[in-house]
């Protein structure tokens, strides 16, 4: 991310619209108070590079989504429901609403989803929800929930809040896929859904350019 002179320097320019300032002081804001919520580090990401990790174009994302979606369509018990968690701009939504008659799609940042809702603004069957994973309020239960390369964002003193909302979200025959890289950050969080959930799947991929994985969890 870009430091505070060169991104007035860039609102001035009329490069970035003037809402990058407000994000980067209620960031700035964030950080002082000590309030773990990293919102506005994303929205100002979104702002200064559409395509922040290369989505829609890098061949390992497109195989990392091809993957991640055969793991899905091999474990899932029902088709209806899925819920897919920080979003982001769309690009997995877009492949989840061929096999799913409901998706939940969300994210914190309103930059992506306003870009996920464009890219997938061809198809009926999506709802865009911007929310914290911790603060999502759904009455419905999924069959499938899709945490794709976003726990390890969230604090670690937060994995209690995060699995109570992945119970709560969660259909009695329902799977998480959890995707994350295949070292000690993700390795914290498989612990922790091992604790709470049961692992149906594990399925490590050796990539050169960033090894990861692919783990799939029932209710235990
Ligand atoms: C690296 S992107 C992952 C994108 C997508 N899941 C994929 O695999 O292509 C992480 C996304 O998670 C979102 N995010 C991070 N923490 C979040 C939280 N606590 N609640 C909701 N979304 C969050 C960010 O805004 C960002 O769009």
């Amino acid at each position: 991310m870009i430091g505070a002179p060169r991104l007035v320097g860039r609102v001035l320019a009329r490069e970035l619209p003037p809402r990058a300032l407000r994000y980067a002081l209620l960031n700035q804001m964030n950080r002082w108070f000590k309030t773990g919520d990293s919102r506005f580090e994303f929205e100002r990401l979104y702002l200064e590079k559409s395509d922040p990790w290369d989505m829609r174009s890098s061949a390992y994302e497109r195989e990392k989504y091809r993957r991640t979606l055969d793991k899905i369509l091999e474990q899932r018990r029902r088709s209806e429901r899925v819920l897919e968690i920080g979003c982001s701009i769309g690009s997995f939504t877009a492949r989840l609403v061929e096999h799913f008659s409901e998706v939940v799609a969300t994210d914190f940042s309103d930059e992506a989803i306003a870009r996920a809702a464009e890219y997938c603004r061809g198809a009926s069957n999506i709802r865009f929800i911007r929310s914290d994973l911790q603060s999502l309020k759904l009455d419905t239960a999924f069959d499938v929930i899709v945490c794709a390369e976003i726990l390890y964002y969230i604090e670690k003193p937060r994995a209690h809040t995060v699995c109570t909302q992945l119970q709560r979200l969660l259909a009695p025959h329902g799977i998480i896929a959890m995707v994350g890289p295949a070292d000690g950050e993700a390795d914290f969080w498989e612990n922790i859904l091992t604790r709470e959930f049961r692992p149906v799947l594990t399925d490590i991929i050796a990539d050169d350019i960033r090894p990861y994985k692919i783990v799939l969890f029932e209710h235990s």
